[in-house]
């Protein structure tokens, strides 16, 4: 069976695309989103045309009111996609076409090349807008948990083994910091996104005197000082995808960041850690085992990760062997892109929605925080400000340490006596290294756990983040 695609076909090709031709090579079940942006490109395309000549007044004003109807149609779910007419270019522009006759000139010194070119960099504008936003609400639930339970004290740990004391907040606002390089890595990209490659045509631009620069106002192409921005070579314009690529890039280091957190909130709501508990309505429960409470958000946030990462490899494997200019490969990116964005869109939004319904067991945690040999690096210091060198030093705890598991004592149970039977520099005064809030309180470099530290990182960033009041419903 044969169906005739209206638009593009007609002319050079005696039939339409056989069904299952059309089956393989659309892309309008996907691409139908970029429905709102492909007009707005339209608009500003026709409004050029307008302005060159090409369109009087009139046939503008037709066309825009056409495009307004089909948007609003769209809207309400009323508009008919059709398969036949492969993607959403086609559809949109057949559809005004059949309203409004000058819908015929709209494509002037256009290609699908430049236009989906275009849709998808406007789409992605509007989204890294929306992410942008959605990371720095995570960073505020991020810095709220933090802020509510700032006096908490957990161990740190390297290798999984617990190493030094830090604040709870210190930890938390590990991933503030990762997690504001997401956000620069956002608008970066958002720079290069913003460049208008319209007037591209399918490779070589038009013999026509069209205004690109109107057109990249238009649709706010612009510089930080207002000027257009627009494309400088036709053909890197319509085979360019490194805006989706490097989107893919700055998503899959994102999902790796939330993957970690997850980890860490996955083994803190584990029994053997217990340093939280995460609100019933952000956990769910074992169909078999009714004791069970099980943190799916931070398993799914860390399984997503995998997608997103699949995502990046998949765009960079479609681009590397294709030849100049426009090939048909490219229209395999949209899916991976979508993909990408409304995964790490919609984990940002629940991992910081989980930690805003999440609170610490302070209990569990100053039981952890007390074991006393996580101060054994502050027992090497203290030897060193007696003038010590720090490999000596380190050896001497070491005999301490290995001491103290032999009695089966732990370090701040040992007597002073015993202390200085195995190094002299060790003073009356040794048991007050075991002071855990005064041990903090010395680690208090820039970027250090010290709890005046700590404070004064939660206050900057509670200054620089939006208020959790401003939070979109
Ligand atoms: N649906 C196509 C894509 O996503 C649009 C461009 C088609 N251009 C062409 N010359 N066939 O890439």
């Amino acid at each position: 069976m044969k169906k005739s695609s209206p638009v593009s076909r007609s002319g050079r090709f005696s039939s339409g695309p056989a069904a299952d031709v059309a089956k393989f090579t659309e892309s309008i079940s996907f691409d139908w989103r970029l429905w709102r942006h492909d007009i707005l490109g339209s608009m500003a395309h026709a409004a050029m045309l307008q302005k060159i000549g090409i369109l009087d007044r009139g046939e503008l004003k037709a066309i825009v009111q056409g495009l307004n109807q089909i948007g609003q149609e769209i809207t309400d779910g009323k508009f008919r996609w059709k398969e036949e007419l492969e993607d959403v270019h086609m559809n949109i522009e057949a559809e005004l076409t059949k309203r409004v006759p000058a819908g015929a000139k709209l494509h002037t010194a256009r290609s699908r090349n430049d236009q989906v070119a275009l849709d998808v960099r406007m789409w992605l504008r509007d989204e890294l807008v929306d992410l942008n936003e959605e990371i720095r609400m995570l960073q505020r639930s991020l810095v709220d948990l933090g802020a509510r339970f700032s006096e908490v004290i957990i161990p740190g740990y390297t290798h999984l083994q617990r190493a030094q004391p830090v604040y709870f907040a210190h930890h938390l606002l590990a991933y503030v910091e990762m997690l504001d390089r997401d956000a620069e890595r956002v608008q970066d990209c958002f720079q290069r996104t913003n460049v208008c490659p319209l007037g591209s045509g399918a490779i070589a631009g038009s013999t026509l005197p069209l205004d690109r620069e109107f057109v990249a106002l238009e649709l706010g192409f612009v510089d930080s000082k207002g000027r257009p921005r627009v494309t400088q070579n036709s053909m890197d314009a319509v085979c360019d995808r490194d805006f989706a690529i490097e989107f893919c890039s700055l998503a899959a280091l994102l999902a790796v960041h939330l993957s970690r957190l997850a980890e860490d909130l996955i083994l803190w709501a584990s029994s053997e850690f217990n340093f939280v508990k995460i609100a019933d309505a952000y956990t769910t429960g074992s169909s078999l085992m009714p004791q069970k409470k099980n943190p799916d958000i931070a398993e799914l946030t860390r399984g997503k990760t995998g997608r997103v990462v699949g995502n990046l490899m998949a765009l960079l494997t479609l681009l590397k062997g294709l030849p100049m200019t426009y090939n048909r490969d490219l229209q395999e990116d949209k899916e991976r892109l979508f993909d990408s964005v409304d995964t790490v869109r919609a984990t940002a939004r629940i991992v910081g929605a989980m930690l805003q319904n999440t609170s610490v067991n302070v209990e569990s945690c100053a039981q952890a925080s007390s074991d006393p040999s996580l101060l054994a690096t502050d027992l090497a210091d203290y030897l060193v400000r007696k003038g010590m060198p720090f490999r000596q030093a380190h050896h001497a705890v070491g005999l301490v340490v290995g001491f103290a598991e032999k009695t089966g004592k732990k370090l701040n149970e040992l007597t002073t006596a015993e202390y200085q039977a195995i190094d002299k520099n060790f003073g009356s005064d040794i048991h007050s290294v075991f002071d855990l809030q005064k041990a903090l309180a010395l680690r208090n470099l820039t970027g250090a756990p010290s709890g005046s530290q700590v404070r004064k990182q939660l206050a900057r960033w509670s200054k620089i983040l939006p208020s959790a009041k401003s939070r979109p419903s």
